[in-house]
């Protein structure tokens, strides 16, 4: 099983060289689908959300998405009553799907609040929800969410959730938010954020990047595609094994 981590595409600031490479680098992988862990707009408009709709769809395989913090509009009001109400209109009406394709097994939880700026946060219902869903069989399971549970500035309720996550026997934790790469042991699983996939919100450094996860029994490689010279290309790969006590690099 092939996945593809794409995070932060922050269409209203996105580079339309990087956009069109991206795809063409995600549909050159030959993915069996696409996760996307928010932050899809700069501003939670129409167009944007459209425009990130579009390329998702143009990659021709099932993706799955949960909203960021910048796809909550700004104006007060709209935040407060509707605040996801373009995300659910033209992304997906769910903002916490739950996936079953296969091996795979993904829940995604949507961390954003319209009463924190941008910080994100899980809560009691949501651990249920993740005890409950990721706690039944599968090959792989995979929790996604926006804001990081692990890192410099944790989601609220981080150290609940990751408990919760590691008893139900998660596999993977994918998060964005940061504009950074970072894959890091995580208890038992393995924690992993991915860069802006096509912005000019580049941070420290690094250029615009997805991740690449292959999955096969218990192995599991983790590649790195970087934005270099013109078009992705592998930059970062490590391989993965589990064990009684987990994944180890
Ligand atoms: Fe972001
Ligand atoms: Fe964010």
């Amino acid at each position: 099983m092939r996945l593809a981590h794409i995070t932060d595409l922050h269409f209203g600031a996105e580079v339309p060289a990087v956009v069109a490479g991206l795809l063409d680098d995600v549909v050159a992988q030959d993915v069996d689908r696409v996760l996307v862990s928010g932050d899809l707009t700069m501003r939670a408009r129409d167009e944007q959300f459209e425009a990130a709709r579009e390329l998702l769809d143009a990659i021709g395989r099932p993706w799955t998405s949960v909203p960021g913090n910048h796809d909550l509009p700004l104006d007060r009001l709209a935040r407060a009553y509707g605040s996801l109400d373009a995300y659910k209109r033209i992304i997906a009406p769910d903002p916490e799907p739950v996936v079953r394709d296969g091996g795979l097994l993904l829940a995604g939880l949507s961390s954003s609040r319209p009463y924190l700026w941008k910080s994100g946060r899980v809560d009691a219902a949501q651990r249920s929800f993740l005890a409950a869903e990721l706690g039944k069989e599968a090959e792989l399971k995979v929790l996604m969410l926006h804001h990081p549970l692990f890192g410099a500035t944790p989601a609220r309720g981080s150290r609940a959730a990751l408990q919760v996550a590691d008893a139900a026997g998660v596999d993977v934790v994918l998060c964005g938010h940061d504009h950074i790469s970072v894959r890091q042991r995580l208890g038992r699983m393995i924690g992993v954020i991915s860069g802006t996939a096509c912005s000019w919100r580049v941070r420290g450094g690094e250029p615009q990047a997805w991740t690449l996860l292959d999955h096969e029994g218990d192995r599991l490689r983790i590649t790195v595609r970087h934005w270099r010279d013109g078009k992705f290309r592998e930059t970062d790969t490590t391989e993965w094994r589990r064990s009684g006590d987990g994944w180890h690099a």
